[in-house]
């Protein structure tokens, strides 16, 4: 038998650490622990499901039951996870902070100066003197129970740090085995993947300078099997727009944890002696499915001062409508059609800057083109406010033609790295807003347009990924600065024109995370308008943005993006769980098919309030052509769900589909509508419930449920669920 070397396999009798303080944050049914007197310094030991009012007591006696032993083969006091580990604390997995100065002074080791408790946030202040460093993690615990963590690192040294590595790191359950993250590209993104969660780690990383449309938003495990409704799952995602990493991995010396920061290009971040630099939050969140995770996500969002909160105007997006065809008399009458339809917002979309008639010309001379806009844009900014909606216009601010007039002028200006430039996206290369020349210049020209005309909101695109994005050959990289300036230029445009709303575009969701959200006002969430495809994107992506937050229209029943014919009925359903709009050239429809695209358009208006406060509930149904989904309103009065057939069923009838979320003892009101409140069933043989004064508990809701009627496959029906 194998002998071990000393007796390691006895539990150690003493204590390796002091018993000491811990630290409860309680907020939204979240409890997060952290045991003060962890050596070499604090670390997390709960994070997840409420523990309750728990005494110092136990709460001690928690801490100390994280502890590990030694064991064989390891070091002699075995390293945890801590809110900061590093190599130098004997951590041999991946550590939070790594850097150097000039290749040496790399080791670090932090230890506890200070604490600062509350009863929903730590403050912890660490520092290694040896090293000249300085470290200070901030938890805190939002209303609806959403982590936000953050380090920063100042350089207290005498010599300048180049920062490597920066990441906070929050502990899993051991049982989280199974990962969920979200891949993609344009036109698809956030395409759900699930693995095992196995020893060593899972890497996310972005590195295009922006999220990209592969990005995941959320990195969460869970016990194996988890759903939307049902099985604990935790997740995290880091609220930056540049260049980041997200990671969960899982060590032999039984630590599992998610860890997410910046990801750092070669020395682009050196801090002299006095200067710190901030990690962005890592926000964490947990639930019993992936429901109940992403309503801690809406509810930190929502929380934020600065969250819009007037109801989302109904938007139209001249894009699919004209592209760069502008001729003002169509422009004008889309306005009239979009008003007459009840929109509210209307967006006139690239194409109305000098020599702009394709995407291969004209990007960063923001100047009115006066070939196709003789009188500037005011005959249709005045017409669209004169029809009572608001006008809202697209830019691209980073984005440079080479055929342009800034980029002749300042090539300067352009990321690059060497003598050539990067290679090109879409005809085009990148500002560096970093740049202060740069930085004036765009400021300038979007302030002079904005106080030229009427504009309420921004369409702010980014349509590629930054390479080599360096100021200039042999210069230093860029991406942290860029983005910061992004974040200041919007701030800015922000404050000098208040009640200006902004997207985030990217050729759809390629810049889609929680840091340009604190800046903006909401997503395009897909360039992809097919509701077919939009079904699995707007699903996952809302895991991490309130549904209030992403862009959602009607398409052309023919799409653009995948050739497929669809459905009014089949695209409305898909578009009422978000920022409603129409992305479509309605001048060119029938009267009919305005009635009712009039009608869509007033029952998105309906249910708004419930889409912006409420919480989303996916239903796990087990027949993969069948996708059930709602809103339930935040006190569980209202409800509207939409049953959506992607494929033909094998059982014809279908099975009963519950429709959870509601209070269980409250009665309700239950019907089937296509807008303008019509019953629709197939004529030969009516759905009986849907013609009967329909009364449900929400429990006779969650737990038995309705017949869903028999659709064709692509075809979909709301019901809307009202006080009895
Ligand atoms: C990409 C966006 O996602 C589209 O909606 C449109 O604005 C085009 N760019 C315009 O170039």
């Amino acid at each position: 038998m194998f002998a071990f070397d000393d007796d390691v396999s006895q539990a150690q009798s003493t204590p390796t650490a002091p018993v000491g303080d811990v630290a409860h944050l309680r907020s939204g049914g979240t409890s997060v622990v952290v045991d003060l007197a962890a050596q070499p310094h604090p670390a997390i030991v709960h994070w997840g499901e409420d523990l309750g009012d728990a005494s110092e007591r136990t709460l001690q006696s928690l801490a100390i039951a994280a502890r590990q032993q030694r064991v064989s083969g390891g070091l002699d006091t075995t390293a945890r996870l801590t809110l900061a580990p590093t190599e130098a604390s004997g951590w041999l997995a991946t550590p939070a902070v790594e850097g150097h100065r000039d290749g040496r002074g790399a080791s670090a080791l932090f230890t506890l100066r200070d604490t600062v408790v509350n009863a929903d946030a730590v403050r912890v202040d660490l520092a290694d003197d040896e090293a000249g460093l300085a470290l200070r993690v901030d938890l805190s615990v939002a209303a609806g129970g959403l982590l936000r963590s953050r380090l920063t690192l100042r350089n207290t040294g005498s010599t300048p740090y180049t920062v490597q590595t920066l990441q906070a790191m929050l502990p899993l359950p051991w049982d989280a085995a199974e990962i969920l993250d979200t891949t993609g590209r344009h036109l698809r993104e956030r395409s759900a993947q699930r693995h095992d969660l196995t020893f060593g780690s899972h890497v996310r990383e972005s590195r295009r300078g922006r999220p990209g449309a592969d990005a995941t938003l959320l990195l969460a495990a869970g016990r194996p099997g988890f759903g939307f409704e049902h099985g604990r799952v935790h997740g995290a995602h880091v609220a930056w727009s540049g260049n980041q990493r997200l990671l969960a991995e899982r060590t032999p010396t039984g630590d599992v944890f998610l860890a997410g920061g910046e990801l750092y290009g070669p020395g682009e971040i050196i801090l002299a002696p006095g200067e710190e630099i901030a990690s962005p939050e890592l926000l964490g969140s947990w639930g019993d499915g992936l429901d109940q995770l992403a309503a801690r996500f809406h509810a930190g969002m929502r929380a934020r001062p600065q969250h819009p909160r007037r109801p989302r105007p109904v938007t139209l997006n001249t894009w699919e409508a004209v592209y760069f065809d502008h001729s003002l008399e169509k422009l004008l009458a889309l306005a009239d059609r979009a008003a007459a339809l009840g929109v509210e917002r209307y967006v006139l979309d690239d194409g109305w800057f000098r020599l702009r008639r394709d995407d291969t010309v004209g990007l960063g001379d923001w100047y009115v083109d006066d070939t196709v806009w003789p009188e500037g844009l005011h005959p249709l900014a005045d017409h669209v406010v004169a029809r009572g909606m608001e006008f809202g216009l697209w830019f691209e601010p980073e984005m440079v033609n080479p055929d342009s007039d800034l980029a002749r002028q300042h090539p300067e200006w352009l990321f690059r790295g060497r003598a050539e430039l990067p290679p090109s996206a879409r005809q085009q290369q990148v500002l560096n807003l970093a740049h202060p020349g740069a930085y004036d210049y765009i400021s300038e020209r979007i302030h002079a347009i904005l106080a030229e005309y009427p504009i309420a909101y921004i369409k702010w695109d980014h349509n590629r990924d930054l390479v080599d994005a360096a100021s200039g050959p042999g210069g230093a990289r860029q991406v942290h600065a860029h983005t910061l300036a992004v974040y200041r230029l919007i701030d800015e445009l922000k404050a000098a024109h208040p009640g200006l709303e902004i997207e985030s575009c990217a050729s759809g969701g390629a810049r889609t995370d929680l840091g340009i959200l604190d800046h903006t006002d909401r997503i395009w969430t897909s360039d992809c308008l097919d509701p077919v495809e939009r079904l699995e994107i707007q699903r996952y992506t809302a895991l991490v943005v309130p549904p209030e937050m992403m862009g959602m229209h009607l398409t052309t029943p023919h799409v653009h993006s995948t050739g497929r014919t669809v459905s009014l009925a089949l695209s409305g359903a898909v578009a009422l769980f978000g920022h409603f709009g129409i992305e479509w050239d309605v001048t060119t429809i029938s009267d009919a098919d305005a009635v009712a695209v009039a009608e869509w358009v007033a029952l998105a208006k309906r249910v708004r309030p419930l889409v912006a406060t409420g919480r989303l509930v996916n239903v796990d149904v087990t027949d993969p052509g069948l996708d059930v989904r709602g809103v339930v309103g935040a006190d569980r009065d209202a409800a509207f769900f939409t049953i959506t057939q992607t494929q033909t069923l094998i059982s014809s009838p279908a099975g009963r589909v519950r429709l959870p979320g509601l209070d269980d003892a409250t009665e309700y009101r239950v019907r089937l509508i296509t807008p303008g409140g019509l019953v629709q069933t197939p004529a030969q043989s009516p759905l009986d419930w849907a013609h009967h004064d329909t009364v449900l508990t929400g429990r006779q809701l969650a737990v038995t449920g309705v017949r869903p009627p028999v659709q064709n496959p692509q075809q979909a029906v709301v019901v809307e669920i009202t006080p009895a």
